[in-house]
């Protein structure tokens, strides 16, 4: 094994974006993979490993604080890491709003904690968001932008009600869409603190990407053959297109780009926010 290879973490690597980031690292890197799907997990390190790659594999439920923190302890108690790309996540109809809000938005959130003083100088931060944060962002106030700052707090669950009064939370799209764009939030936050020790943190919010995720989506939500059309690019993303922005955010290449957000959606997010204004103004006047 080369140690002059980065180490880097893969969270989701069982399906989708995840695995699909864990292929495409899968040669230049030393790979760490996690996932609560231990059976998935197993088949792609497998695979990769036939292939030459280096994994270790690990499962972690994302929704369990002590074992977030275990496994960074695990993974960093011999040698620290260079990157992270984490793409575990429930899409907004598998899950319960708070199961939504704890394995997206707390997953998350515990994970940058955990991993602070662990990572290399240089090393880079990617978390996967979603365009759904540029929807919630049209609703969410300034003052749950704030709160949405300190996930981790004891009255979290209080103060972001309150500043979201009007709004349904106990609705899947709504509760996703507040956990993406506090993804960006704590990226954001942890470019800042980090950036002096030449750590770089960023998202990636993609569109409709086929995946499992989105084909179980398409099951449940209304609206997606909508989302399809209004696209610019008239289809769906494939996970390798996700898989090669995150390569390049970890990379030398990105080494000026920190605090960003980078929309790989087709084009379809501003179509659709145009739409949902118009929309919204009809119904109004
Ligand atoms: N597919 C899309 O269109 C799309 C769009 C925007 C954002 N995203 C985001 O991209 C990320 C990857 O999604 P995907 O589309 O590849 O979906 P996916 O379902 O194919 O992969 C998600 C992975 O996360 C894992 N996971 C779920 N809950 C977990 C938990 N509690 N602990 C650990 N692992 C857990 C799953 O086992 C799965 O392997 C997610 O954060 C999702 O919200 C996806």
């Amino acid at each position: 094994m080369s140690t002059s290879r980065p180490r880097i973490v893969v969270t989701g690597a069982a399906s989708g974006i995840g695995r699909a980031v864990a292929e495409k690292l899968a040669q230049s890197s030393r790979l760490i993979l996690t996932d609560i799907n231990v059976e998935g997990l197993h088949a792609v390190a497998k695979q990769i490993e036939k292939q030459g790659g280096s994994v270790l594999h690990l499962p972690c439920d994302f929704a369990e604080e002590a074992q977030i923190r275990e496994l960074v302890d695990t993974i960093t108690s011999q040698e620290k890491l260079d990157g992270l790309v984490h793409a575990a996540g429930v899409g907004p109809s598998q899950a319960t709003c708070e199961k939504i809000l704890t394995i997206n938005l707390l997953g998350t959130a515990i994970l940058l904690e955990a991993m602070t003083g662990v990572t290399n100088p240089n090393a880079a931060l990617v978390l996967i968001s979603s365009q759904a944060s540029y929807f919630a962002a049209e609703w969410l106030s300034s003052a749950a932008l704030e709160i949405l700052k300190n996930p981790l707090r004891d009255d979290f669950g209080e103060r972001i009600n309150k500043a979201c009064e009007g709004h349904d939370l106990s609705l899947g799209t709504e509760a996703y869409g507040l956990a993406k764009m506090g993804v960006r939030v704590l990226a954001e936050e942890a470019a800042v603190r980090l950036g002096g020790q030449g750590i770089r943190v960023n998202t990636i919010s993609p569109g409709i990407i086929d995946t499992p995720m989105v084909h179980h989506e398409a099951k449940h939500l209304e609206g997606m053959d909508a989302m399809t059309q209004i696209t610019p690019l008239g289809r769906w993303g494939q996970p390798a297109e996700i898989a090669e922005a995150a390569a390049f955010l970890l990379s030398r290449a990105a080494s000026f780009v920190t605090s960003a957000d980078l929309l790989i959606d087709g084009g379809s997010t501003k179509p659709m926010l145009s739409l949902q204004r118009a929309m919204a103004n009809t119904s109004s006047s």
